[in-house]
């Protein structure tokens, strides 16, 4: 089926956020005594904000009580946020925006698709809310990522069926997302090694937009 949306994860392909959420997360663990690392943090690419906790909270011997694990999601955001006021255009990863030229001139509709609470906030640091036609975000859905239910609500939003979609993911857990809503998944970065993406590039600075809509024809 002809693809007719493109739907982006926000933060690792349109920015990148992963050094702020690295130091956020790092700076509630070395407070709560916890073991914590780069590695670690790449396991926390896409997965939502309570997850992403669940992760580091593993490496404790301590039983945390929901409350306490709210306490410290709420202590990390504001590390994160404060974080986040530095963002500004600088910082749109290279091939952005001329992808977003390319789709709009062909009459391609454009989402973000992402698990972030604080994807309104991205948007506008970095001047770029007007340009999508729907935002499907952490606060408009129950399950996170692998689960599929951010693409599919972006397509739903879109008006188009899931099969006419294309993702563009940073993360494993995006890329099954997006096969889970059965539509074309394209991993760029860390998700350029995933064995299931459709379509595989270091960035999108090279990517060929007449593969992408076809990318049903693409072999990787
Ligand atoms: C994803 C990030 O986009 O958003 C994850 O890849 C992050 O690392 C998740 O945990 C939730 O982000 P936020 O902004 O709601 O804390
Ligand atoms: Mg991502």
């Amino acid at each position: 089926m002809k693809i007719s949306a493109v739907i982006f994860d926000l933060d690792g392909v349109i920015v990148s956020t992963d050094e702020y959420h690295y130091q956020a997360w790092k700076q509630i663990s070395g407070q709560e005594n916890i073991y914590f690392d780069r590695k670690i943090n790449e396991r926390l690419r896409g997965v939502s904000r309570m997850e992403s906790l669940d992760i580091i909270l593993s490496h404790s011997d301590k039983a945390y009580s929901e409350s306490e694990k709210q306490q410290l999601a709420l202590r990390k955001n504001d590390i994160y946020c404060e974080l986040l006021n530095k963002l500004s255009p600088n910082d749109i990863l290279p091939g952005v925006i001329n992808l977003l030229i390319s789709l709009k001139a062909r009459d391609i509709k454009i989402a973000i698709g992402s698990s972030s609470k604080n994807t309104p906030f991205i948007l506008e640091q970095i001047g770029l809310t007007a340009n999508f036609d729907a935002i499907a975000d952490g606060n408009c859905i129950k399950n996170s990522k692998p689960d599929p239910e951010v693409f599919l609500l972006a397509a739903k939003m879109l008006g188009v069926n899931p099969q006419e979609c294309a993702v563009i993911e940073d993360a494993q857990a995006g890329i099954d997302a997006a096969k889970a809503a059965e539509m074309k998944a394209v991993g760029i970065g860390s998700a350029a090694n995933c064995l299931n993406a459709d379509m595989k590039l270091q960035d999108l600075t090279n990517l060929d937009i007449d593969q992408l809509l076809e990318v049903n024809e693409i072999r990787s």
